[in-house]
């Protein structure tokens, strides 16, 4: 079985950040959301792995993968433009040959891996497989209609009148009959050729469509409310207690916070959970809970909590920053005094004076 991983797109929804960065490389505690999508799959014991790229930030995601700590063959494919989910795996035919697939969007992040959701297809004989999460808005989704006995009967993208709360998470399984459906189907309203349209032909043809309801949490990264939920909940599970860097002695660190090689605090607090990058510095300041600062940061005489800061990016004198996203070597700093908090959602580069 290979694995088809979608790390084009546009990543309209999470600007500014994305005018620069492909989305599926912002980073989640510290790492980007498309390196979690490699470990569910490495860990499900696929090794054979085609990613979708865009022209614009192909390379950006090439040179992420590059360390391949996963041991995969890696495919690169540029789809020219968004078309569509259908219209990636169309683009991926020569590699994706007569196999069975895993298809994993790069924006996607859930709390369990993969394998068993491989496991449960392989046995089956299905021609696709599903995972199905019960959201509260399901109108921003694709949407799964079941019946009694909890099969599926019909599938929605994006309805504004959804014929249940069940969306469809962005990890599915075909056998290589989806390619015939695909070439059945045509554009949507929004001008895409969309994977639900073909996995509902599928089930029009009476073919054997499996779901499952995934048991643990899942996040869409591509929003700055649903990032820094994702960065909160990787946070809260994941984050063990590793200080690889300098802490002087007026430092205190509560909790689970790893600082990374290369890192220094000085006369500051550290309040887990939270994660302080390589080489980053953080002087006279409270770092709260549900933190990530990136790395070769500087933090000075500042008070943040609940925020992900991006690689290079400088935040001084800043009396409350919290719920923020900061990007990539921007620049954060008090210019007047000031006793408020600030939210904020900053680009790379950027400079801030507050
Ligand atoms: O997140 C789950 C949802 O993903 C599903 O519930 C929907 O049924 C499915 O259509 C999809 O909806 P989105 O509108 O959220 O998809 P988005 O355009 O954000 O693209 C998902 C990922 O695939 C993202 O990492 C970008 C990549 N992509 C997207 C398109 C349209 C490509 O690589 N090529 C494309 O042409």
């Amino acid at each position: 079985m290979k694995a088809l991983v979608l790390a084009g797109g546009k990543g309209t929804r999470l600007r500014p950040l994305t005018y620069t960065m492909a989305k599926q490389l912002v980073p989640v505690a510290n790492k980007p959301v498309v390196h979690y999508v490699m470990h569910h799959i490495a860990e499900a014991g696929l090794r054979d792995v085609g990613v979708i790229i865009s022209p614009e930030t192909g390379d950006q995601v090439r040179e992420s993968l590059a360390p391949n700590p996963w041991g995969f063959t890696f495919t690169f494919i540029v789809q020219d433009r968004p078309a569509g989910l259908a219209h990636a795996v169309k683009v991926a035919r020569d590699f994706l040959e007569e196999d069975p697939f895993v298809m994993y969007l790069g924006d996607n992040l859930i709390g369990q891996g993969i394998g068993e959701f491989v496991r449960a297809f392989r046995e089956s004989g299905a021609d696709a497989a599903i995972l199905l999460k019960e959201v509260a808005d399901p109108r921003m989704f694709g949407v799964a209609q079941l019946n009694g006995s909890g099969r599926v009967i019909q599938l929605v993208e994006k309805p504004q009148d959804p014929p249940s709360n069940l969306a469809l998470v962005g990890v599915y399984i075909f056998s290589p009959a989806i390619h015939q459906a695909i070439d059945q189907i045509e554009p949507s309203w929004r001008g895409e050729l969309e994977i639900t349209d073909a996995i509902q032909k599928l089930l029009e043809q009476g073919r054997p469509v499996q779901s499952f309801l995934l048991q643990s949490w899942w996040l869409d990264c591509g929003k700055k409310d649903d990032l820094l939920e994702a960065n909160r909940v990787v946070l809260d599970e994941w984050i063990t207690r590793e200080i690889l860097g300098e802490v002087d002695e007026e430092s205190k660190i509560y909790g689970r916070v790893e600082v990374s090689p290369g890192a220094r605090v000085e006369g500051s607090t550290i309040r887990g959970p939270a994660i302080i990058g390589e080489g980053t510095r953080v002087k006279g300041s409270f770092i709260g809970p549900f933190t990530s600062i990136g790395r070769g940061c500087e933090i000075t005489d500042a008070v943040i909590e609940h925020t992900v800061i991006l690689d290079g990016a400088k935040v001084i004198g800043v009396s409350r920053l919290e719920d923020s996203v900061i990007g990539r070597n921007a620049v954060v700093r008090k210019q007047v005094t000031n006793h408020g908090a600030f939210r904020l959602m900053i680009g790379d580069d950027a400079e801030a004076l507050l």
